[in-house]
């Protein structure tokens, strides 16, 4: 498709060099690519000649020995040193420091600005030049030809032709022309369009040829992070593996996933977490200039080939991030204990983000997390899993991760950051089970409560790692709370736990509603929303060392603080269901009572006589124990 339709050839601002073909690496500096749901978009930006002068040299106004502004003088110096009139470029913006003085410009094509040709000239004290750049008139790649300045379609076409192109909004800002140099060297003469993604995620300035509507290229006014990960939707990644753009939650993460100590890291590290492969040291690179971490999981090949163990560390960075920045949304924050090297001074000790060991040689078919007082390092090591061919990496697995680091959670918001107050059987059963049910409330998209298996693609299991999946069905899961007077271990306890919440999860969320972004709004009334506040809440409320009834008490308490109580007869009504009704006692003796003020008078939905002989009878069988893998924690 021919672009440009009449052109003239242009000579004067721009040195006829003829272009080497490209070297694939050396696109990266001046393309960019930006992936969009259903296309790749590619952007160009002619490549920058840059000159540094030491001491400086001064510019012909200056040689003359003629006295002129910043700006007079970097105007000189600018015709001279590209060879270009005074009607080639303007002067765009300019700063004087403590250190010097900075100009910029961009370069003019039939008094039209051309969008990606721009010049910087510094100066010293002195008024000296000490540094100038620029991609017009010394690039390698010299616009042979230049559309003509009057564009053939409207700017409302532009507009439509971007909105659909990038899937977004026009903002309202008004569209200007500009030209647009492209790969070829040619000029295109384009609209400037702005455009906003419904998610927030972009803010496009697109490009469009002034004479066919094509989108040429484009900037995203929001820095682009990218990451190849699965979606913390799924378990695992079987069940979605996309790359993700920007998806750091400045909320929670005010400077990013990358910058510790003002300096922004390129490699998976940063101030939440460190993921590597052996030692710190070995943490992974971005695959291109940006932070893109691109590099795809290849399922046929064990998880040691090099592009997996990439792979490993940069999803184990990517949903650790997610997890804490979700979490903080939620109240784990610097002030209850979390995992930060940088606490912004909000509180709490720093010098603590968890430090993650992808493929650890330490173990198989597992996965751990310790948990030492505010202050010091998290630690998870995850494993690589043997039971299938090729064997399966836990570090792909985002249940396990989410599992893994809930323990951190749980165990610093109990009892004050101590580490020390999940460590009875009890407390530390609900610590697995908060866990799973935690992996849980990830995976969700829409209002309904499917039964969940945790880790069924890693153990190569259909039950995943526990004996039945959560489940509001009672056949499926017939767990209940008198079950764990015959259970002694902490994964067993948990899965009765992890059940009585997937229960209240579903009652608040057939209540209350469920919200499709409660990952970065935790102020909304939805259920699911609801549910992991009071879960959180309920970690700073309860004492060191809960028992199960005094966890429940802790939700009630957490929804009567924050809710006025607004949905404590629904979360009565899922314990009750299983068993830590009102009456329930420290023994372990069900109840499936609620209390007076949530019983529907006229119905016997929640009376239960009669159903708590036949659940239990339903369940006292189920209780030896599996010979399934425990997720631990150490
Ligand atoms: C500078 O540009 C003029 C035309 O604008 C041309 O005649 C001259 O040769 C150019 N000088 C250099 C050094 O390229
Ligand atoms: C960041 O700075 C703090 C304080 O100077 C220091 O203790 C810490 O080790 C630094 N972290 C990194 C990753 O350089
Ligand atoms: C999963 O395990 C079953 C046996 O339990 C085995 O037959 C199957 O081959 C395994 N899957 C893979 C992909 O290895
Ligand atoms: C519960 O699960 C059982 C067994 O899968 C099934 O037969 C039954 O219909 C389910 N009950 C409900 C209410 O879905
Ligand atoms: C089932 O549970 C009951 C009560 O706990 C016990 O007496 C009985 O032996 C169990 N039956 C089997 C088959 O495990
Ligand atoms: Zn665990």
């Amino acid at each position: 498709m021919v672009l440009i339709t009449t052109l003239t050839s242009i000579s004067t601002l721009i040195a006829c060099v003829s272009a080497a073909p490209w070297k694939h690496s050396s696109r990266y500096a001046t393309h960019r690519v930006r992936q969009l749901s259903d296309k790749t978009l590619e952007s160009y930006h002619p490549a920058t000649t840059y000159k540094t002068f030491g001491p400086g040299v001064a510019s012909p106004l200056k040689k003359r020995g003629e006295s002129g502004t910043l700006e007079e003088n970097a105007a000189s110096f600018i015709k001279e040193e590209l060879n270009v009139s005074a009607d080639g470029f303007r002067i765009r913006s300019s700063a004087s420091t403590d250190a010097g003085g900075h100009v910029w410009a961009q370069q003019l094509v039939n008094g039209i600005p051309v969008s990606n040709a721009v010049v910087n000239v510094a100066f010293n004290k002195a008024d000296n030049v000490v540094a100038f750049g620029a991609n017009f008139g010394g690039s390698s790649l010299a616009p042979a030809q230049i559309a003509p300045p009057t564009p053939s379609i409207s700017k409302e076409a532009a507009i439509t032709s971007a909105e659909q192109s990038l899937q977004g909004k026009h903002n309202g800002w008004p569209p200007s022309l500009e030209y647009y140099v492209q790969p070829s060297g040619n000029l295109a003469l384009s609209y400037v369009v702005e455009v906003l993604t419904a998610d927030g995620d972009h803010w496009y300035e697109a490009f469009v040829n002034a004479l066919d509507g094509t989108v040429l290229g484009t900037n995203d006014f929001v820095a682009g992070d990218s990451y190849r990960a699965v979606d913390p939707r799924v378990n695992d990644i079987t069940k979605g593996y996309k790359l993700f753009e920007n998806p750091a939650d400045v909320f929670s993460s005010p400077n990013g996933w990358h910058t510790l100590n003002g300096t922004a890291s390129t490699d998976t590290s940063g101030n939440n977490v460190i993921t590597y492969k052996g030692d710190l040291s070995q943490t992974t690179q971005q695959s291109a200039d940006g932070r893109v971490f691109d590099y795809p999981y290849d399922l046929t090949l064990d998880p040691t080939a090099q592009i997996n163990v990439k792979a490993a560390a940069v999803n184990t960075f990517f949903i650790s991030n997610t997890i804490h920045d979700i979490n903080y949304r939620y109240g784990f924050t610097e002030k209850t204990f979390n995992f930060q090297d940088d606490n912004f001074d909000k509180g709490g000790q720093g010098n603590d983000r968890i430090l993650i060991s992808t493929q650890d040689g330490s173990g198989t078919n597992n996965a751990n997390f310790a948990t030492p007082a505010d202050g010091r390092n998290g630690r998870m090591r995850m494993y690589v899993w043997t039971q299938s061919t090729p064997k399966r990496d836990g570090d792909l697995s985002n249940d396990i991760i989410a599992h893994e680091q809930t323990h951190g959670t749980t165990n610093r918001m109990t009892g004050g950051g101590t580490g020390r107050c999940l460590q009875t059987t009890e407390s530390g059963g609900m610590g697995e089970g908060w866990s799973d049910a935690f992996a849980d409330w990830l995976v969700h998209t829409d209002a309904s409560t499917p039964d969940f298996v945790l880790s069924p693609w890693a153990s190569n299991k259909t039950f995943g790692l526990r004996t039945h999946p959560y489940s509001t069905n009672s056949t499926t899961n017939p767990l209940i709370y008198s079950n764990i007077a015959q259970l002694s271990k902490v994964h067993r306890i948990g899965e009765v736990w992890a059940n009585i919440l997937h229960n209240v999860y579903a009652e608040l969320v057939n209540n209350f509603g469920w919200a499709a972004d409660a990952f970065t709004n935790a102020d909304s009334n939805a259920g699911n929303v609801v549910f992991l506040r009071n879960f959180m809440d309920g970690l700073l409320l309860q004492p060191c060392n809960p028992t199960f009834l005094q966890a429940r008490d802790a939700w009630i308490q957490a929804d009567q603080n924050r809710y006025k109580g607004a949905h404590v007869c629904s979360i009565w009504k899922a314990f009750a269901s299983r068993g830590m009704g009102v009456g329930a006692t420290s023994t372990f003796v069900d109840s499936f009572v609620v209390p007076k003020e949530c019983q529907v008078s006229g119905t016997t939905s929640t009376e239960t006589g009669a159903s708590t002989t036949t659940v239990e009878s339903s369940t006292s069988n189920s209780t030896s124990e599996p010979t399934v893998v425990p997720t631990n924690t150490e």
